[in-house]
This record gives structure tokens, C-alpha cells and sequence, in this order.
């Protein structure tokens, strides 16, 4: 199953378009990259996840008209918050608080006007899954982006490396069965290309469960 129906190589060629016309960006880019290389502590929050979404930011944002120079840096640097040992709950708010630092920090120099867009999308990225409310189109978009991870294969694969990461017992694994159900995309484009992956994620947590009853301790 793919949630994304583009041709290998085409997103990538997309990406390298940005990359080319953007020097902030690429600087974001690259800096993030190497930030979180070094982060071996975040199997789930990692730079392949990152890249993912930013891939995924493209679709939807370019669907949905959003200024991309917002929601590249943006999605690129979503979950920065990570890397200043923010905890699930917090690292939307944190990334957002550290965002101005962290530019400092890579030798990026965005105008204050952008900092603070660029902020607003980190703060709101985890959307229904936090009841967050993005505000601007462009906060839409990187919530979009992110949430999409979390349907199809590729939710099942993030979420163990998710649990991974936080050391999660099994039991809180398997509450993403109907916990898939409440989560809600805040674009069409998010929402058309999330829909069909909403109900492979539930079989998942739902036969990883009967696989489990014969293991269950009894209370
Ligand atoms: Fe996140
Ligand atoms: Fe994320």
C-alpha cells in the first residue's frame, strides 16, 4: 500500500528544485541533517522521519497553495524540540521556544517575521493528536505532513519505533487501534491522501492484539 502515488526520484527532484532556489532552506536543510545525525538517542524522531515529511510537505503544500518557504524550514525543523530533550507532549512548544536559538546556533539568518511563522507551524504540529489548532494555512500543511506518518505501513513501522524510543510497554502500542480513528488531517489533500491508510493501521493493532491474548498475564 502507498499513500503517496508519485514515481521514485519525482519528490526528490522536487526537493532538489527547493534546495536550489532557497539558500535558507538549504541551510536549514543541511544544519537539521547533521543535527540530528548525531542524535543516535531518537530512533522514532530521527532524520529519516524527518525527510519523510519533508517529502510529504511537498504534496500537500503544493496542493493546497501554502507559501513553501514557510513550510519547508518549518517541516525540515519540526521536531526539533527533540534534540533539546523535550518529551512527546512538550516538543512541539519547545521546538517553537528554541527555534530562534537553534538558527543562531547553524548561522541562519531568517528575518523575524519568518522566525515567527516558521515557529507557529512547529508549536501546532501535532494537531488532533494533541488537540492543537494550526492556524495558518501553512501550520495546516506541516501537521499534515507529520500526521500523515502515522497512517498506512508506515504508521505501523514509526509507531513501534515510536514506543522505541519512549519504552513503551505493548498494551499503550496497541490503543493506536481505535486511536487512528480520532485522528483528524486539517487540509483535503491531507485528509484524501491519510483516509486510506486509517484502516490498515487499526487490522494492524487489531491482530497484533489476538496475537497477544495467549501471552496476557492474568491480574
Ligand atoms: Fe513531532
Ligand atoms: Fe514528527
Amino acid at each position: 500500500m502507498r499513500l503517496l502515488n508519485h514515481q521514485p526520484g519525482e519528490l526528490q527532484e522536487k526537493l532538489s528544485e527547493y534546495l536550489k532556489k532557497d539558500a535558507l532552506y538549504k541551510a536549514v536543510f543541511e544544519y537539521t541533517k547533521s543535527r540530528f545525525e548525531k542524535a543516535n538517542h531518537l530512533p522514532a524522531h530521527n532524520w529519516s522521519h524527518a525527510y519523510r515529511d519533508t517529502l510529504n510537505a511537498i504534496v500537500i503544500g503544493e496542493a493546497e497553495n501554502a507559501d513553501m518557504a514557510i513550510v519547508l524550514p518549518a517541516i525540515t525543523m519540526h521536531d526539533i524540540g527533540f534534540l533539546y530533550g523535550a518529551s512527546g507532549k512538550t516538543h512541539g512548544a519547545v521546538g517553537a521556544d528554541k527555534l530562534a536559538e537553534y538558527l543562531k546556533e547553524g548561522n541562519i539568518q531568517y528575518s523575524d517575521d519568518a522566525i515567527e511563522k516558521i515557529a507557529a507551524c512547529i508549536r501546532t504540529h501535532k494537531g488532533s493528536m494533541h488537540n492543537e489548532k494550526p492556524e495558518s494555512l501553512e501550520a495546516k500543511v506541516v501537521a499534515d505532513a507529520d500526521l500523515l506518518e502515522k497512517f498506512g505501513p508506515f504508521g505501523v513501522y514509526q509507531n513501534i519505533r515510536t514506543f522505541t524510543e519512549f519504552n513503551w510497554a505493548l498494551e499503550k502500542n496497541l490503543e493506536r487501534a481505535t486511536q487512528i480513528f480520532n485522528l483528524t488531517l486539517e487540509t483535503g489533500t491531507g485528509r484524501r491522501l491519510a483516509e486510506p491508510g486509517r484502516k490498515f493501521v487499526a487490522n494492524f493493532y487489531n491482530q497484533l492484539a489476538e496475537a497477544y491474548e495467549p501471552y496476557q498475564e492474568q491480574e
